[in-house]
């Protein structure tokens, strides 16, 4: 055994500070950088917690001073030390700045390759991701993602405690379940045991979470895993994790209350942050009004003006003969980076399909006598330009910006343009701004293109109790009592108050267009159980990876996810998803077919 680990050590690679000098201390890390200096050996020592500068020298101890030439990085390894003072030559960029360790014992507890993989250059690494998520194990150890994943660890911890101490229980539900159509797609998991069947994998736990209700717990949580087999991006894995919620004799208002507790003590405690509670509020219709967009970034302004009424009879046939005219006011401040080339960049940003396939983009720019500089200028009145500056709320040298299309096109040009001119404009300093925004009173249903309806959220949400009439004479009408927590823009929590009466389930599976036979065979065992007394009840997933993201100012889910997958759902580590052999696929009575050939010839 060791002689270091059965003495153990005694402080982490982080813990140093000018008090200790003096103190004889036990190390435990990595080589993380090594350096020669006038016969003395610098190495910086680094663990979870930190770095500290450890020295080898012939004056502090000749054969220790050897050993340490062998010292490579990534070298894992453990020194006995006094801390010393580094005076004058103290690094004010490191937290163990103030001391270094004068190293009299070395043990090596194991060597390593050269590492593809740059620990030491974390803030500039360069190396691709592939290579990264190939040698996961490696990247992991760069201190900016340790420091991800113990604040991820400590967003647990808070959720933990701050649900169990509102009375939340911590249960948890099956990851195999039966298969249910609508909302995401599932992968499968044949059953041996079963021959031809299949589980899915959860999507979430929402139906044993109702179960949950039904069976009396009154209130319970869980940090869960969920699957969903959807085309991947930066905020979307195929497994990720929510915390998931749910109560009795709910309301709305109870669930954001539990809710509001949760961030205000995650953001203190994770970040130091006090965040204002309760939380601000929007209808859904606000939300697309105001912003174009049900997960807003309220974090700057240009919010959607509606000038459609005004435009009836404007002049400009473009306005005139559209459903919805809408436009957002670049104010003067921001306005003169538009020029004249970029108002055409910007025309061209909203013609593409991916931001809503405008028709066009009318610009205008206030001039200092109130007329505008526009292509169309001539065709509106001087009054009809007035009363336009006035609804936009423009001063001499702002830049309007409007968009004439159907309702839909119009909302989302307009949220793609709002967000472009965000990032284009640096409208939003980098930095701490937290904008929360809760999003009440979604649609129940979505119209598809062939005019049939799909449950918005899930088919066991409860429309708004005024709107139990509309139900029977207009379902694409109804209000759902639907809510989406929205932070920055992002989406990362969303629940509802769920039906509990089955004649009004009943009503919504026939305007989903399932027969009541139906409805039987997939969701039966829902409305059995929802025979025996269920309580009101009502709930929320927050989506704790998004949540970790955004707390981190991570760029990608896969900076705040251990082992995350790529675009492609593939691990890079282990080389998965791989084939399965043709005995493993007879037990479990499959024939596999070749995969169609892929464009390009590749089959990663
Ligand atoms: P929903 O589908 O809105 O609701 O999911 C809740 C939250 O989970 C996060 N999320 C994701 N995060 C990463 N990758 C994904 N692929 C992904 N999909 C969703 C989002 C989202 O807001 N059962 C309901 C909740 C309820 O009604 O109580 C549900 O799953 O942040
Ligand atoms: P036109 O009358 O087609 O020459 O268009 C005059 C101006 O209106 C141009 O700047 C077009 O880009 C713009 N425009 C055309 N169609 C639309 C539209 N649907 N919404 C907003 N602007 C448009």
């Amino acid at each position: 055994m060791s002689n270091l680990l059965t003495r153990g050590r005694t402080h982490s690679c982080g813990a140093l500070r000018h008090s200790d000098v003096g103190t004889e201390v036990v190390l435990f890390g990595w080589v993380h950088r090594r350096r020669d200096h006038g016969g003395r050996i610098f190495v910086d020592l680094r663990d979870r917690e930190g770095l500290t500068q450890v020295v080898f020298g012939p004056d502090i101890d000749a054969a220790t001073h050897l050993a340490g030439d062998k010292l490579r990085s990534e070298f894992c390894v453990g020194v006995v030390g006094v801390v010393i003072d580094r005076g004058d030559n103290a690094n004010p960029n490191m937290v163990t700045g103030a001391i270094e360790v004068e190293v009299h014992t070395l043990e090596i507890f194991s060597q390593a390759d050269t590492p593809p993989i740059s620990i030491a250059d974390d803030d500039r690494i360069d190396t691709g991701e592939n290579l990264r998520l190939r040698y996961r194990y490696l990247d992991l150890r760069r201190p900016s993602l340790q420091k991800n994943f113990i604040t991820r660890s400590k967003i647990a911890f808070v959720t933990r405690r701050t649900m169990t101490e509102q009375g939340f229980l911590e249960l948890e539900t099956p990851c195999m379940v039966k298969y249910t159509p609508g909302g995401a797609r599932n992968f499968l998991v044949p059953s041996r045991l079963n021959a031809g069947t299949f589980y899915a994998l959860a999507e979430s736990p929402q139906i044993f979470k109702q179960l949950f209700m039904v069976a009396g717990f009154d209130k319970y949580f869980q940090i869960t895993r969920c699957f969903r087999d959807e085309d991947l991006r930066n905020d979307r894995q195929p497994e990720f994790t929510q915390i998931d919620v749910e109560m009795s004799f709910a309301t709305p208002e109870l669930v954001f209350a539990a809710m509001e507790a949760l961030i205000g003590n995650v953001w203190r405690e994770v970040l130091g942050v006090e965040i204002a509670l309760p939380l601000p509020r929007l209808t859904w219709a606000e939300a697309m009004g105001r912003y174009g967009c049900d997960k807003p970034d309220r974090r700057f302004g240009l919010e959607l003006v509606d000038i459609t009424a005004a435009t009836r009879a404007c002049g400009f046939r473009v306005f005139e003969a559209a459903p919805c005219v809408k436009g957002i006011c670049v104010p003067p401040q921001h306005a003169g980076a538009l020029s004249r080339s970029q108002l055409d960049k910007l025309t061209e940003f909203v013609k593409k399909r991916e931001n809503g396939g405008a028709k066009g983009l009318a610009w205008a720019r206030m001039l200092d006598d109130g007329t505008w500089q526009a292509p169309f200028a001539k065709t509106l009145s001087p009054e009809i330009t007035a009363t336009l500056s006035a609804a936009m709320g423009a001063t001499p040298g702002a830049v309007m910006l409007f968009v004439a299309d159907a309702w839909r096109t119009t909302h989302q040009v307009l949220n793609a343009l709002r967000l472009e001119l965000r990032d284009q404009l640096e409208l939003v300093p980098p930095g701490t701004h937290w904008e929360f925004v809760w999003v009440t009173d979604f649609p129940m249903f979505e119209t598809r293109d062939d005019g049939t309806l799909v449950a918005a959220h899930h088919p066991f949400t409860m429309p708004r109790a005024d709107q139990l009439e509309l139900l029977q004479s207009d379902p694409g009408q109804v209000l759902a009592q639907a809510y989406d927590l929205v932070l920055n823009g992002n989406e990362i929590g969303g629940g509802s108050i769920r039906i509990h009466q089955p004649e009004v389930q009943a009503r919504i599976f026939e305007i989903l267009g399932l027969t009541p036979e139906q409805a039987q065979q997939k969701f039966g065992f829902l409305l059995e159980a929802f025979k025996y007394g269920p309580p009101p009840h009502g709930g929320i997933a927050l989506g704790l990876d998004r949540l970790a993201m955004l707390i981190t100012h991570a760029t990608s889910l896969r900076d705040v996810i251990a082992f995350p997958k790529t675009q492609k759902g593939q691990d890079l580590m282990t080389s998965c998803p791989t084939p399965a052999d043709e005995a493993q696929l007879a037990e479990l009575f499959i024939r596999s077919v070749p995969p169609p050939p892929t464009p390009g010839g590749s089959a990663t």
